[in-house]
């Protein structure tokens, strides 16, 4: 009886190994016979000098289309295969159609505000499984709309279909071209706006300004101030141009429905990042994964840092030009830059229906 056993088994591994063979025969026979019909025109233009890498990727599109043809890769209709690079590695490419990974457009973008938090959110919703994201900060909406869509595509991590792409560019808010030209992206995307009190903002702007350009000795003061003795607000300046949100807004609000945009308290992001983050995951759709065990609050950086796993015991907090310290400016000044920004708060608060209680 065991040996009968034991000849079966032997029987189906060589039924499966014959199988293997046969597969791989088959495999190698169908290469052979397209690199034999490839040899002659690959042959004749390496004669005539002209197996570059433009020829060199024809051959190559050539070659993967009858692979797709005899069902061996299998590609997506939706994605164009623009990405030259890819046909270059047959074998990363195979194995990437196989696992549904490709480059796509962001479902979400963070739009601004600069020094809002932007950094921080987009960390934050990093640590989702279902969100993938570039690092740096892409400016294609700004500074390089000309280099189209596919570039921009490019520029994105690969990712599964169930995965939200997003991206974070904060110059997006207050350029003015750019929400025609994401509406004609997608009028479907999601957009977040991280706003701060737009004092501290600019004084947060004022900082990084100052530490990029150390010969500039002018004071914050001298810079937000037409007429130090009157007290005239230079509502020009970009760091105090930038904190007149509900101006931005309005431009994103004639392309896009409110129900499309998500403003987050920069300053309840670092409060309270788990609540904050609790209405983000639900604006964007994604399961509530972030919570409490990511954050850990550094007391001597003053900030929540995060831990990328529950089980992380090194918790990840933002660089060093996060949380930097602000110039000392005086009460009355801060006072009057508080007056110049009240009606625009206001009409802000309105607008997005938030009381965000800056004084
Ligand atoms: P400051 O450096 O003025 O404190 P952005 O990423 O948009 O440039 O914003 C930078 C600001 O993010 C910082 O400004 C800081 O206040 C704020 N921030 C919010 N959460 C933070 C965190 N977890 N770690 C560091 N900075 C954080």
């Amino acid at each position: 009886m065991a040996c009968l056993k034991q000849i079966r088994r032997g029987l189906w591994k060589a039924l499966a190994v014959s199988a293997a063979l046969c597969l791989v025969v088959y495999v190698a026979y169908l290469d052979a016979q397209m690199r034999y019909k490839t040899s002659a025109v690959v042959q004749e233009r390496k004669d005539a000098g002209q197996w570059n890498a433009s020829t060199k990727r024809r051959t190559l599109m050539q070659r993967l289309d009858w692979w797709q043809k005899n069902g061996i890769v299998v590609r997506s209709s939706s994605d164009d295969g623009d990405n030259l690079s890819s046909f270059f590695d047959m074998d990363e490419r195979r194995e990437l159609n196989k696992r549904g990974l490709k480059r796509r457009l962001p479902g979400a973008i963070i739009i601004g505000v600069k020094k809002g938090g932007t950094r921080a959110l987009l960390e934050m919703l990093r640590l989702h499984p279902d969100v993938v994201a570039p690092g740096p900060e892409i400016h294609f909406f700004d500074r390089h709309y000309d280099k189209g869509l596919q570039w921009y595509r490019s520029q994105m991590p690969l990712s599964y279909d169930i995965q939200l792409t997003m991206e974070k560019t904060p110059s997006y808010l207050v350029t003015p071209g750019a929400p025609q030209r994401v509406a004609n992206m997608s009028k479907d995307v999601l957009l977040l706006l991280v706003v701060r009190d737009p004092v501290t903002r600019a004084l947060s702007d004022y900082t990084q300004a100052s530490s990029k350009r150390p010969q500039d000795t002018r004071s914050f003061e001298d810079m937000a101030f037409r007429n130090a003795s009157t007290g005239l607000v230079d509502a020009d300046w970009t760091a105090i141009r930038i904190g007149q949100y509900a101006k931005h807004l309005e431009r994103w609000m004639r392309y896009f429905p409110l129900s499309q945009i998500l403003v987050v308290s920069g300053e309840k992001l670092v409060e309270d990042p788990v609540q904050e983050l609790q209405v983000v995951q639900k604006f964007l759709g994604l399961r509530p994964l972030i919570g409490a065990q990511h954050f850990f609050f550094n007391q001597s950086k003053g900030f929540p840092c995060l831990r990328k796993t529950p089980q992380s015991t090194v918790p990840h907090c933002l660089g060093k030009t996060k949380g930097r310290s602000h110039p000392s400016v005086a009460p009355a000044a801060l006072q009057r830059l508080r007056d110049f920004f009240r009606p625009f708060n206001q009409k802000f608060y309105r607008m997005v229906g938030r009381d965000f209680g800056w004084s």
